[in-house]
């Protein structure tokens, strides 16, 4: 294995061993690692046909005495078995899910990038309805799967501000599914991202369904900004994915920064009380927001080149506390047994 880990993108990467795990007349069994990277699954089944999935992502880092960290899994756990509950499929118990996960990073370990090279070990956990259906009805049977591969940063720019554009498209509808980690969200952002990035863009900024005038969210991460008076602000909304990354960016903000935290409403015709702004995510960590296009405004920040200073504290203390140099908040830090 000849990996450039300090030139990863954020792409598939084949590890040697995943965790599969099927449900049937009621129950788990106990599921086991696996080398297949591929599932064969029924012609009927409701993934396929009818969007009944649902995914998580989550980070394994390799800390400086060579462990490894996982940052708020039980989060992940937690907001899998909300999107599977709004999707009618069976709960994946929170230690069966933490176990799984534990399982693949360790059999994969030689895959967590090294400490220093900034890149970290994505992880997948997957919960798809499969088995014999053809009517719009929950599946009869599902597989909870877990793989994981390396990855560098998300938007190519790092920590180097990328611009984004405001879609004309909704990505959720008010009482629809924008809350849950499913599919068909990221089925309906393939066009709107397509044409964002056709026009150089990195990703595209949702508007509320109901009026259009508040920032929701970014495509693939959710979206904050920092006032001259020094507030963390990031939008509240029913139909945003809730982010984990931003609640504990909302703790760290006032905690560590002294930061007064705010859910709010973020308007677009109010982007001037930002000095900086950004996009927060798993995958997207902290990625500043150079300016956003919205019709032919276009909406500079902190600086099209440079992070803005309370950003890149920020991100200094996220990336500190998961790569544990950093004391974390009480059970944010989950480390991997690799004995
Ligand atoms: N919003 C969307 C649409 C996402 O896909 C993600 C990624 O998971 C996020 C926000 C950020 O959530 P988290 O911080 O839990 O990774
Ligand atoms: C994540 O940050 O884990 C995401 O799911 C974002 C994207 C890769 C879909």
């Amino acid at each position: 294995m000849t990996i450039d880990w300090s030139n990863l993108g954020f792409s598939y990467i084949k590890t040697p061993w995943r965790f599969l795990a099927t449900w049937k007349d009621g129950s788990w069994n106990e599921g086991e690692l696996t080398e297949d990277n591929y599932l064969h699954i029924h012609e009927g089944s409701t993934a396929l046909h009818y969007g009944q999935q649902c995914f998580e992502g989550l980070k394994a880092y390799r800390r400086k005495d060579g462990g490894i960290n996982l940052f708020r899994p039980d989060e992940n756990s937690k907001r899998m078995n909300r999107s599977a509950y709004r999707l009618r499929m069976p709960e994946v118990p929170e230690d069966f899910f933490l176990d799984a996960v534990k399982q693949v990073v360790k059999a994969n370990q030689e895959y967590v990038p090294p400490y220093g090279s900034g890149a970290t070990l994505y992880i997948r956990p997957l919960l798809i309805g499969v088995g014999e259906n053809i009517g719009v009805s929950p599946a009869p049977e599902y597989i909870f799967t877990v793989f994981c591969m390396p990855v560098g940063p998300y938007f190519k720019g790092g920590l180097t501000p990328t611009n984004f554009i405001v879609s004309d498209y909704d990505r959720a509808a008010p009482n629809g599914t924008g809350a849950a980690k499913v599919g068909g969200n990221y089925a309906a952002s393939l066009l709107p991202g397509y044409e964002a990035h056709q026009r150089k863009f990195s990703d595209c900024i949702y508007l509320d369904p109901e009026t259009h005038t508040k920032i929701e969210e970014v495509g693939s991460a959710n979206f904050f900004g920092i006032t001259a008076d020094n507030e963390f602000v990031t939008p509240k909304s029913p139909s945003i994915l809730p982010s984990i990354t931003k609640y504990s960016l909302l703790h760290l903000a006032q905690h560590s920064l002294g930061l007064t935290p705010v859910e709010g409403d973020v308007y677009l015709n109010e982007l001037d009380r930002f000095v900086e702004a950004g996009a927060c995510g798993t995958a997207a960590v902290i990625s500043p927001i150079g300016g956003i296009q919205n019709g032919e405004d276009f909406h500079v920040f902190y600086s099209e080149t440079e992070v803005g200073p309370q950003t890149k504290a920020l991100y200094d203390q996220l990336t500190g506390i998961q790569f544990g140099d950093i004391a974390a908040p009480t059970g944010w830090i989950f480390d991997v047994p690799l004995k």
